[in-house]
């Protein structure tokens, strides 16, 4: 079964849909946003191994030609120097401003190939075919696009919302362990941020979650669309409802940083660390009961995740300079730390409000763990 989410932006609206075996049925899906019976791919190395046959074939199967571009896999692609690469090669395709780009991959390329269709011919549209859990769940939706800077991640970009996302649930198999349950980090804020009734499903579903049942997949992954879909729509340029997004992010960017955006932490580990600290911060502050990290600590266990500052390997600095490192965050507005925080499981709001007192003795108890 094929579910749909759509996502209402006035003139930009756009259907996400959500199945097994959707990749087979791309072309189908495809073919209707068309003018001319071409589209152009771009993907990665590791992603085109796996899944870009399929996609051309399904393509063919409609009567759609396609060339396409592979890129080197991982999180440095996602520059300058790759994205240059990418507009020019769809310029030599002779990508027109009616045509349609596809990105086939995970958040690096869905965001690369967002931003250069965004600025091609000042803009083309493209589907969002999504291969990782953290690109269905999160980075396909929403229009956030870009690259990143010697400066900093994601710091060079644009809003652009793709015409189309297929997430096709089949291909979270191919998925290592570990990327998985990065990519679940983000399933687990959602429930955290804003629906407590789906945290408690999580917390019932957790095998069948972890064995990847497409039944529970499909609907972690849309009512996690969904509920972005409905932020997205409030608020789609981050003014701000869609900072909610961005729990457990602010101490996650700083771990990042930490580890040097290595694979000693992936972005989704650091989403389920940060969430558990933010809720920790939060019953500090009194917003709510000890209880409430207690039970976030205890689901992001249960499924093998990492949970605290102990399960990041190799050494950390001390907490003034993960603190100093948080300041340091692009959400920071007039040298002010925002943190999203909550008044319990799903009830999450956004604050200047935290003392830098109460967050440098979080992190030194965190660290103390270690
Ligand atoms: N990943 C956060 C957002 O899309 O706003």
């Amino acid at each position: 079964m094929i579910e749909t989410v759509h996502v209402p932006l006035e003139g930009r609206a756009y259907d996400v849909r959500i199945g097994a075996d959707l990749l087979d049925r791309a072309g189908v899906e495809i073919a209707p946003l068309l003018k001319r019976p071409r589209v152009a791919i771009v993907t990665d190395a590791h992603v085109a191994d796996l899944h870009l046959k399929a996609l051309e074939a399904a393509l063919a199967a409609e009567g759609i030609a396609s060339v396409s571009l592979t890129l080197p896999a991982g999180e440095s692609t996602k520059g300058w120097p790759q994205f240059e690469r990418t507009v020019e090669w769809l310029l030599e395709q002779k990508v027109e401003r009616r045509d349609v780009v596809v990105a086939l991959g995970g958040g690096v390329i869905g965001d690369l190939v967002g931003f250069a269709a965004a600025v091609l011919r000042r803009g083309v549209r493209f589907v969002q075919i999504p291969t990782s859990l953290l690109a269905q769940v999160d980075s396909s939706v929403g229009g956030k696009t870009g690259i990143n800077a010697p400066q900093g991640k994601n710091l060079i970009g644009a809003f652009h919302q793709p015409a189309l996302v297929l997430a096709d649930i089949s291909v979270l198999n191919t998925l290592p362990k570990r990327d998985f349950l990065a990519g679940y980090g983000e399933v687990v804020k959602y429930g955290l941020l804003g629906d407590a009734a789906f945290f408690d499903w999580q917390d019932q579903n957790a095998a069948r979650i972890a064995a990847r049942d497409p039944e529970a997949l499909a609907y972690a992954v849309k009512r996690s669309v969904e509920m972005k879909a409905e932020i997205v729509v409030r608020d789609e340029t981050e003014q701000g409802d869609r900072a909610l997004l961005n729990l457990g992010h602010t101490f996650c960017h700083a771990f990042e940083a930490a580890t040097g955006y290595s694979d000693r932490l992936l972005h989704g580990e650091g989403v389920a660390i940060g969430c558990a600290l933010a809720f920790e911060l939060s019953s500090r502050l009194g917003l709510c009961s000890q209880e409430e990290p207690s039970r976030v600590r205890e689901m992001l266990s249960t499924m093998g995740m990492k949970v605290t500052l102990a399960d990041i390997d190799g050494d950390l600095p001390d907490a003034r300079a993960l603190l100093d490192l948080m300041g340091q965050d692009k959400k920071v507005i007039d040298g002010q730390l925002r943190f999203i925080l909550a008044r319990g499981i799903g009830q999450a709001f956004v604050t200047s409000e935290v003392p830098a007192d109460t967050v440098l003795h979080l992190l030194q108890d965190a660290l103390s763990e270690r």
